[in-house]
């Protein structure tokens, strides 16, 4: 553990939370009183600060816009019925921040530093947080490049910040997704497993050619074969096919989820089989067909448990049971909302209190 740090911060003149409409919070379009700001130069982080949120100079030459020297994380924090403030899982999450800086040629963060510079901001403008069912504090934090050079080489400065912003659910109901079998989210060697911003961009043309269909989501297929299923949009895809959760092993096509490994830790308590592994779009059509896939959910931050109402392949669309009905995630959302919003114990100490 590295001595609490030393954040410089200067206070918003005026707070525009009174201004805010918390019955109407659409995902990420609106951001809390205050960001933080730190610097990287001469192979060291400083400048360590807390500032009245708000936009930031530039060059327009800085490499992170050309070449995308980018990425993000994603992270929730929780109010609890007595005013607690909770904070899941962030230590995931700087581990990940890690990964996907060495993956960009970018430099790491102790992970200690991380955690305790969400925990300020959190701390800061924890009067942002709803109070309310299924809405939480979203905790953006980000890296980019910001040598003003447009040699294609890794930049020699970078700027570390963490917006945070109130919000609700990101999908409204059940998901219409289909399997994508001509584009690729990721390929083996690629970066697939990194929250680069790269990945996000590419994933923007098939995602809308998907929702011009009539799609709510796409399921990722292996760059190979287009034979496997990979992910789910901006979450993982997990499956109860034959009573066995099942979802995509961890590799360097896979984003390693956090929302993943904790419903994979719940399963394991539950006694339920877990298989992490090469997942078939055969399988998973059969088991459409015969009735045995049972649940179908994508796992992430913002997505939370994120129920799949039907699956298309090839122009067949397959319904699967009501997603009001389904036992295994309705049991997930409620057991996670009650670690989560501290209405029971947190026995795997998932929580961070702020
Ligand atoms: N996969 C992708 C591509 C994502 O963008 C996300 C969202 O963060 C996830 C999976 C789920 O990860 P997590 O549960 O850590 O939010
Ligand atoms: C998250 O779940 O935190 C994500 O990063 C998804 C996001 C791209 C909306």
């Amino acid at each position: 553990m590295t001595d609490t740090l030393d954040i410089k911060i200067t206070k918003a003149a005026h707070s525009r939370l009174a201004e805010t409409d918390f019955d109407n919070l659409p995902f990420g379009k609106v951001f809390s009183d205050h960001m933080f700001v730190a610097d990287y130069a001469n192979g060291e982080w400083k400048n360590f600060e807390i500032l009245p949120y708000g936009p930031i100079e530039m060059s327009p030459a800085i490499s992170a816009l050309h070449y995308g020297q980018a990425f993000f994380e994603g992270i929730k924090a929780y109010k609890h019925a007595d005013g607690t403030v909770s904070i899941f899982r962030p230590d995931k999450n700087a581990v990940r921040f890690n990964k996907s800086a060495e993956r960009l040629c970018m430099p790491t963060l102790p992970e200690d530093i991380f955690v305790q510079t969400i925990a300020q901001l959190v701390d800061l403008d924890r009067d942002w947080i709803p109070a309310k069912a299924n809405h939480a504090l979203y905790i953006r934090p980000f890296m980019f490049a910001t040598d003003p050079f447009l040699g294609v080489t890794p930049s020699a400065t970078y700027k570390y910040m963490v917006i945070v912003g109130p919000v609700g659910p990101y999908f409204s109901k059940p998901l219409r997704v289909k399997i994508e079998t001509h584009y690729t989210r990721a390929a083996e060697g690629g970066m697939g497993y990194a929250k680069a911003a790269g990945n996000y961009g590419s994933s923007m043309l098939p995602a809308r050619k998907a929702a011009e269909e009539g799609f709510d989501q796409l399921l990722w297929t292996d760059a190979k074969e287009h034979a496997y299923i990979e992910e789910m949009g901006a979450a993982n895809a997990m499956f109860l096919l034959d009573g066995k959760l099942i979802t995509a092993e961890t590799k360097d096509t896979i984003l390693d989820g956090v929302t993943r490994d904790t419903v994979i830790a719940l399963a394991k308590d539950w006694g339920i089989p877990v298989e992490e592994r090469r997942v078939s779009v055969a399988e998973l059509i059969e088991g459409a067909k015969n009735g045995k896939l049972t649940d179908a959910f994508g796992a992430g931050t913002a997505a939370t448990i994120a129920s799949v109402a039907s699956i298309s392949y090839n122009g067949e669309e397959y319904f699967l049971s009501d997603p009001k009905t389904r036992e295994f995630s309705n049991k997930l959302f409620a057991t996670l909302d009650d670690i989560k919003y501290g209405r029971s114990e947190d026995t795997h100490n998932w929580n961070y209190t702020v």
